[in-house]
C-alpha cells in the first residue's frame, strides 16, 4: 500500500502496469542501446557509441532499467542495465568525459548493482568515479567544479552548479563502503557552499555560480539552462529540492534539510493549478514551453522530504526539531503539504504528459533540456527514469538510487 491515500493507490497501480507492459515491448526493440531522447518516429536514439559514450545522461537508462527489473523481474532489464555499465567502462578512459556528473552515472548503474549482487567489478568502477569526483574539490572555494573547459573563450574552472547537489550521494555512498570520512567530509563541504550561495532569500535557487578558482571568492551568477540571471529554471529548484533532501539523509545535518524545505516551500508558491511546469518560474509570461522532467524530480524530491520530516517528527529527533523552531504538529503539516504536491505533479503528468502505448519508446513528454535551446518538448530519458522511480517510491517498491 505504501504511503498512498486508498483514491491515488489506484491510479499509481495502473500507470505501473501501464509502465511495465510498455517497457518490455520498447527494451526489446532497443536491444544495446543507451537512449537519451527519440527520433521523428518516437524511436530512441543511441548514446553508446564512441562519440557519445560520456554523454552525462547515459547512467539514467541504467538506473530505469534496474527499478523496472525491480518492478518486473524480468531479466532482459537486468542484462541491459548490465550492458549499459559495461559499455560506460569507455567513460573512465577519456579525461574529458570524466566531470561532475560522476554521481548521475554511476549510482544508478554500479552503485545500485553492487548493492543488489556484491560484485567486485561495480564496486570498482563507482568507487573510481567517487575518487573523479572528489579530485574535483576545490580547496579554495569549498566548492566542485562542475565542467571541464568546452574549447571556447568560456573559462570554467570556477562554475559550480545546482545539479552538482545530486551527484553528492556517491561521496557519501563511497566514505560508508571504505570506512572513510573523506569522501563525505568534501560533499558537506560542497554542499554548505551551494547553500549560502545557490539559495536565493525567496527559496529561489541559481543554476551556476562561478568563483574565482584561486582565492575562491563569489564573482557572478549566470542564468545557465534557465532563462537568465536572477532567473529560476525549474529543473535547477528540482535538483535544489532534491539534492539537499538527500544531503540531510546521509548527514543530519539541519541546515540542509532547512535549505530543502526553504526550496519546496518557494516551489509551491509558484506551482500553478494545473501542476504542468514550465522551463522557468520566471519565463515570460506570453511563453508556454514545459519541462515534464522537472515536475517528475520535483515530484521524487518532495517525496524524499516528506519522509525524512516525518521520521523526525515520529522519531522525536528533539535537538533538529529545536534547531528548525517546529513542534511535531507543523513539521507533520508541511510534511503532508509536500507529499500533495508530489502526488498533484504526478497525476497532471499521469494525465495530460504521459505516452503509454507502444508507438513512441518514450513515456514523458514536453521535457526540455535548457531554455535557450533551439529545441523544446521532447522526450528526455531522464524524466522517463524519475517517473518510474517516483511512481515506485509512492507503493515504497523503488530501489534507492541517490
Ligand atoms: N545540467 C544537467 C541538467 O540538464 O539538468
Amino acid at each position: 500500500m505504501g504511503i498512498l491515500r486508498t483514491d491515488d493507490e489506484k491510479w499509481v497501480s495502473e500507470a505501473l502496469g501501464k509502465i511495465a507492459e510498455k517497457m518490455e515491448v520498447v527494451v526489446e526493440r532497443n536491444v544495446g542501446k543507451i537512449p537519451y531522447s527519440t527520433d521523428e518516429k518516437g524511436r530512441f536514439d543511441d548514446r553508446s557509441g564512441k562519440k557519445d559514450i560520456s554523454w552525462w545522461t547515459n547512467g539514467f537508462w541504467g538506473g530505469e532499467l534496474w527499478q523496472l527489473f525491480k518492478l518486473t523481474g524480468n531479466e532482459l532489464f537486468r542484462q541491459e542495465a548490465i550492458g549499459t555499465e559495461d559499455k560506460m567502462d569507455a567513460v573512465f578512459m577519456d579525461y574529458n568525459g570524466m566531470d561532475h556528473d560522476a554521481g548521475f552515472r554511476w549510482l544508478p548503474t554500479s552503485v545500485i548493482r553492487y548493492k543488489l549482487e556484491k560484485n567486485s567489478e561495480s564496486k570498482n568502477r563507482a568507487l573510481l568515479a567517487a575518487a573523479n569526483l572528489a579530485g574535483r574539490f576545490n580547496l579554495n572555494g569549498n566548492f566542485i567544479r562542475a565542467w571541464n573547459d568546452w574549447g571556447d573563450d568560456r573559462d570554467t574552472t570556477g562554475w559550480a552548479i545546482i545539479d552538482c547537489m545530486m551527484n553528492l550521494p556517491l561521496l557519501y555512498w563511497a566514505s560508508e563502503e571504505l570506512g572513510d570520512p573523506r569522501f563525505k567530509a568534501i560533499a558537506m563541504a560542497h554542499a554548505t557552499t551551494a547553500s549560502k550561495n545557490f539559495v536565493r532569500e525567496d527559496g529561489s535557487v541559481r543554476h551556476i555560480v562561478g568563483f574565482d578558482a584561486a582565492t575562491g571568492d563569489y564573482v557572478r551568477d549566470y542564468g545557465g539552462q534557465g532563462y537568465g540571471e536572477g532567473s529560476s529554471w525549474t529543473r535547477g529548484q528540482s535538483w535544489g529540492i532534491y539534492g539537499f533532501t538527500l544531503s540531510f539523509h546521509y548527514t543530519h545535518k539541519t541546515e540542509y534539510l532547512q535549505t530543502a524545505m526553504k526550496i519546496a516551500d518557494y516551489i509551491t508558491s509558484e506551482l500553478k493549478e494545473n501542476y504542468l511546469v514550465p522551463v522557468d518560474y520566471r519565463q515570460p509570461a506570453d511563453v508556454t514551453w514545459e519541462d515534464s522532467t522537472a515536475a517528475a524530480i520535483t515530484a521524487s524530491g518532495m517525496i524524499d522530504l516528506y519522509r525524512e520530516i516525518k521520521e523526525l517528527a515520529e522519531n522525536g529527533v528533539s535537538s533538529t526539531q529545536e534547531e528548525l523552531y517546529m513542534d511535531r504538529e507543523a513539521l507533520l503539516t508541511k510534511a503532508d503539504k509536500y507529499l500533495d504536491t508530489a502526488i498533484n505533479l504526478l497525476k497532471a503528468l499521469h494525465e495530460n504528459r504521459c505516452d503509454y502505448t507502444c508507438d513512441k519508446d518514450n513515456i514523458l513528454e514536453k521535457c526540455t533540456a535548457a531554455y535557450h535551446d533551439p529545441e523544446h518538448e521532447f522526450a528526455i530519458i531522464y524524466g522517463d527514469y524519475y517517473y518510474i522511480e517516483t511512481l515506485m517510491k509512492l507503493k515504497e517498491q523503488e530501489l534507492r538510487i541517490f
